[in-house]
């Protein structure tokens, strides 16, 4: 019998967190909208950042993204706010989402790494920062698609910069997504502005293994969490992200 590929691997895994969180699954919605997945390969084709040159599903991609744009479908929300956009992937399939639901923008903040020196020397990058490559001569979020770009607002600088002016003027935030730096601090800092601001919202934290930071925060806040496992290059499962659910009211 053969072996499921990452296709099939995806699909799974996004079935089964779907069932167990009892959520309704949207992706089906994304995989026969064709026009999405030729838009990401023509700006991938721009470049020759991605060694694969043409993606034929959405599968392909991280459970990571797909889940958070079927979580945006289910919630709907009016804001979604993000640190760290790098390409712009995961950027592109939150404002598919939003598009999709005929609502909601999103604000993302990023640091671009040409930048780093100016706010923070020669202090070294988070774990796994030093194997993101950024393309000089391209913003970040090169890859989101003209058209859904009229719902974003990029904010270019640390977090520290712009977050808490941010979550000053938008309490209509639904959602916040950390993948910022991953360092113990920085996660530290963004997700207690987050919850000091608004208490109520679901948070997703990319690569939360990077530190012990989520167990503290879900003590600290009496959160509960699930773990969103992923398929690396090698078609292996490994630890992806995680999903702090708004608390039950
Ligand atoms: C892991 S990448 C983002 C990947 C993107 N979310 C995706 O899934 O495609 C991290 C990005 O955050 C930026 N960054 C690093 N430190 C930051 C900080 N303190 N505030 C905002 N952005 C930061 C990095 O330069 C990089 O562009």
């Amino acid at each position: 019998m053969s072996q499921p590929n990452k296709k099939e691997k995806v699909f799974n895994l996004l079935k089964e967190l779907h069932e167990k969180l009892n959520i309704r699954n949207y992706l089906e919605d994304l995989e026969k909208d064709n026009n999405f997945i030729t838009q990401i390969n023509q700006k991938i084709k721009s470049n020759q950042i991605f060694q694969k040159r043409v993606f034929n599903s959405i599968y392909e991609f991280s459970v990571y993204r797909n889940f958070i744009y079927s979580l945006i479908r289910n919630q709907k929300p009016s804001v979604v706010l993000e640190t760290g956009v790098l390409h712009g992937l995961t950027s592109a399939w939150i404002l598919k989402a939003l598009k999709d639901n005929k609502k909601g923008k999103l604000i993302s903040i990023d640091l671009p790494r040409r930048d780093w020196e100016k706010f923070f020397g020669k202090k070294p990058f988070g774990p796994g920062g030093q194997a993101e490559f950024e393309l000089q001569d391209e913003e970040p979020g090169w890859i989101i698609p003209e058209n859904l770009k009229e719902s974003w607002e990029l904010n270019l600088g640390p977090s520290s910069k712009f977050l808490e002016d941010i979550l000053k003027k938008n309490k209509e935030i639904n959602l916040f997504i950390h993948d910022s730096d991953h360092s113990y601090e920085v996660m530290k800092y963004e997700c207690d502005l987050v919850q000091k601001y608004l208490d109520n919202i679901d948070i997703v934290i990319d690569d939360h293994y990077c530190n012990e930071y989520y167990k503290e925060f879900s003590e600290k806040f009496n959160r509960d969490y699930h773990f969103i496992d992923d398929i690396d290059d090698n078609q292996k499962q490994v630890q992806g992200s995680l999903y702090f659910p708004r608390k039950k009211s």
